[in-house]
């Protein structure tokens, strides 16, 4: 892994050029721009007089001539070099191209590259394909808490593997990481289960095929199936919920739980207990039930002073409701968008991760999530002191999610800080 130039900040990332350079080359199709070109597109970009590139100011003790606006350019092309996603064009002067040109907003990092993006006391996000992160990795990681690309029919802006590509694809990223699981550690799989066969309203059973495959190749076990109800959720599918009328509208998504080791596995629910209504206050007060009554054949019974032991709180139901949109991830989006950033667009709730870590795991335990968007994961683990790990191989997304860490104990950001 390499180290790109490191500066402790605790104020938003001043781009300044950094964008303007970035998209002057994804608005080319093939990600390729002359320096000549890239000047005049930063110029217009940027709302400067192109002319301001021909000023030239005596520089260092030879007191040569340089255009210092075209330095910090050059200086930001270096940055990008160092973090896998520029590449200087063999055998043409002055001609760099995207390593692997991603989309309208988006710079997706080169394989086989990774750097720090920014880190805290607790954790650490690196910009970089979690297969080369999470294979260069030896921690014992006590959960991952993940949401890959979903296998849409129409790719969100930063892509996905197909439906027939997915098993396969899921199994060989999370390999590295099951390796270094402990010993009941915990995977938190969330996926989608709105995938439907081309041109019929049935749903694909990739699915199960996926979960069968995680526990035939990779050893685990599903624990659960949880549904996360977003009541947020926007009416779909259209196709078949509001033209067809063959449909339910949706409001839920599977997240999986699964174990290496059922027998040891380290969820607690005592770290998640909700409180009690008043009225089973009152029971617990008034020393349990006063009744003695079987229901459902014999197989459910109340019998005076049950329910009576005092507890500390309730039983979460395997059934989880947010709502996708939360204050935090509100803030996230209007700093990422301050900072000339794309918000992401598949943001987890904060609460919803949050649940699952502290159910999951303990206080100083390694968190790990290998798509990390816009490190929900990573904040959540961050609140609840746990330490984190999360890889992501959008530049702008590993940008964007450090707005959210700012207040973090021991803040740095590594990457692409003004020159
Ligand atoms: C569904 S989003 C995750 C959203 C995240 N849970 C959050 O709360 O913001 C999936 C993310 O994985 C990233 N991604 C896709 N392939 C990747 C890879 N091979 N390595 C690292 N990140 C990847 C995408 O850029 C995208 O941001």
């Amino acid at each position: 892994m390499m180290d790109a130039p490191t500066c402790e900040v605790r104020r938003p990332v001043q781009l300044d050029l950094l964008s303007e350079v970035l998209h002057s080359y994804s608005a080319e199709r093939n990600g390729r721009v002359s320096n000549g070109v890239l000047y005049e597109q930063v110029a217009s970009r940027a709302g400067i007089d192109p002319s301001e590139f021909s000023k030239k100011t005596p520089v260092g003790d030879a007191q040569q001539p340089h255009s210092l606006l075209a330095r910090k350019v050059r200086w930001h092309q270096q940055t990008l070099k160092h973090a896998g996603i520029l590449e200087r064009i063999d055998g043409e002067r002055g001609v760099w191209q995207l390593t692997q040109p991603a989309g309208k907003d988006l710079n997706r990092i080169g394989p086989n590259v990774a750097v720090v993006g920014f880190s805290t006391d607790l954790g650490v996000a690196i910009l970089g394909a979690c297969e080369t992160v999470f294979s260069a990795i030896d921690s014992p990681i006590t959960l991952c808490l993940t949401s890959p690309p979903y296998p849409l029919a129409k790719a969100r802006n930063y892509g996905n593997p197909s439906e027939a590509a997915y098993v396969d694809w899921v199994c060989q990223q999370l390999e590295p990481i099951v390796k270094n699981l402990v010993r009941g550690g915990s995977i938190a799989l969330n996926i989608s289960n709105d995938v439907f066969l081309p041109g019929m309203p049935a749903r694909s059973l990739y699915r199960e095929r996926l979960i069968l495959a995680l526990h035939d190749r990779l050893g685990l076990f599903k624990m659960d199936e949880f549904p996360w109800h977003n009541p947020s959720k926007p009416p779909g599918p259209v196709r078949y919920a509001s033209i067809d009328r063959t449909q339910l509208n949706v409001s839920w998504e599977p997240v999986y739980w699964l174990t290496n080791d059922p027998r040891a596995v380290r969820s607690d629910n005592r770290r998640v207990l909700r409180e009690h209504t008043e009225r089973h206050l009152r029971l617990m007060q008034n020393g349990g039930e006063q009744r003695d009554q079987v229901f459902s054949d014999g197989a459910y019974r109340v019998h005076p002073g049950r329910f009576g032991n005092q507890t500390d709180g309730k039983i979460p139901r395997n059934l989880l409701t947010y709502g996708h949109s939360c204050s935090d991830q509100r803030a996230y989006k209007r700093a990422a968008r301050a900072a000339g950033l794309p918000a992401h667009g598949a943001p987890m709730p904060l609460a919803l991760a949050s649940f699952l870590i502290e159910f999951l795991s303990e206080p100083g335990d390694l968190i790990v999530d290998p798509f990390g968007g816009s490190f929900t994961t990573a904040k959540a683990a961050e609140r609840l002191g746990r330490r984190w790990l999360s890889s992501e191989c959008m530049l702008e997304y590993v940008l964007g999610g450090a707005t959210r860490f700012y207040d973090a104990l021991g803040f740095r950001q590594n990457l692409l800080l003004a020159a």
